[in-house]
Parts: structure tokens; sequence; C-alpha cells
């Protein structure tokens, strides 16, 4: 099974934001099985650096439109960008050094923080990008 069911629950119902939201979920899918079947340091190396890579790029798309649009909470939704890329990195870093696997427990934090933050935090933006006319 998944670790993230995509469904309209996780919708902001702006195109990008929603695309790259999903994206993300894939990606956090494509890692929690590859852990789950056990496979090599090599390909689980590659689909955690493209998880990473891939959430610095929504985050900037993010932070690109919420400047654009004067979004009044945009310092602290970076903060919350902040915190989880610098912990995802540091279990990078981690993982790459060899001293540490991908676990459930590592697969539980992402998934509970994507999911806190698309269904808390970014739900709070919407109305200003909407209000500024962006679909
Ligand atoms: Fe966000």
């Amino acid at each position: 099974m998944a670790l993230i069911q995509w469904g309209p629950s996780l919708e902001v119902g702006i195109e990008i934001i929603d695309v790259q939201h999903r994206r993300l979920v894939d990606l956090m899918n494509e890692l929690n099985e590859a852990m789950t079947q056990e496979r090599g340091g090599e390909s689980m190396g590659g689909i955690l650096k493209g998880l990473v890579d891939y959430t610095h790029t929504h985050f900037r798309t993010e932070e690109n439109l919420l400047e654009r649009y004067d979004y009044d909470e945009l310092d602290l939704h970076r903060r919350e960008h902040r915190i989880f890329t610098d912990q995802i990195e540091i279990y990078q870093d981690r993982f790459t050094a060899g001293f540490m696997n991908m676990s459930n427990d590592v697969m539980e934090y992402m998934r509970g923080w994507l999911l806190t933050h698309i269904t808390c935090s970014d739900r709070g933006y919407i109305s200003t990008l909407k209000n500024a006319g962006v679909q």
C-alpha cells in the first residue's frame, strides 16, 4: 500500500501547486516502496536525491508566488519549509555516509510533515493567491 494516498483533501486548487504536491507524494511513495523492497543503496540514494532536489524546486515555486503576491505569513511559511529541507538533508547526509538506512520512522516523519503542511499551512495562502487571480 502507498505511503500517501493522493486525494481531493490534499488539493489546494491552484494548478501548479497541486501538480508539484502530487509529484512530491509520488516521490515519497517511491522511496517508501524502495525501502520496503530493500533495494540497494545506490537505487535508494538516487530516489532520495530526487526527492530532496524536487522539494527545493517546489518550495522555490511556492515562495516565489507568495513573495510576488505579498503573502503576510511568508516568513513563517519559509521557516517551515527550511525546517523540513534541513531535516531531510540531514537524513540524506547520514544515508550517503552509510550511518543510517531509510526506516519507517523516517518515512513517517516525511509523510506527517507533508500532510500537515499541505492541509494546514498551505491552506493559509489559498485566498491570497486566488484573490490575485492565480489559478
Ligand atoms: Fe508550503
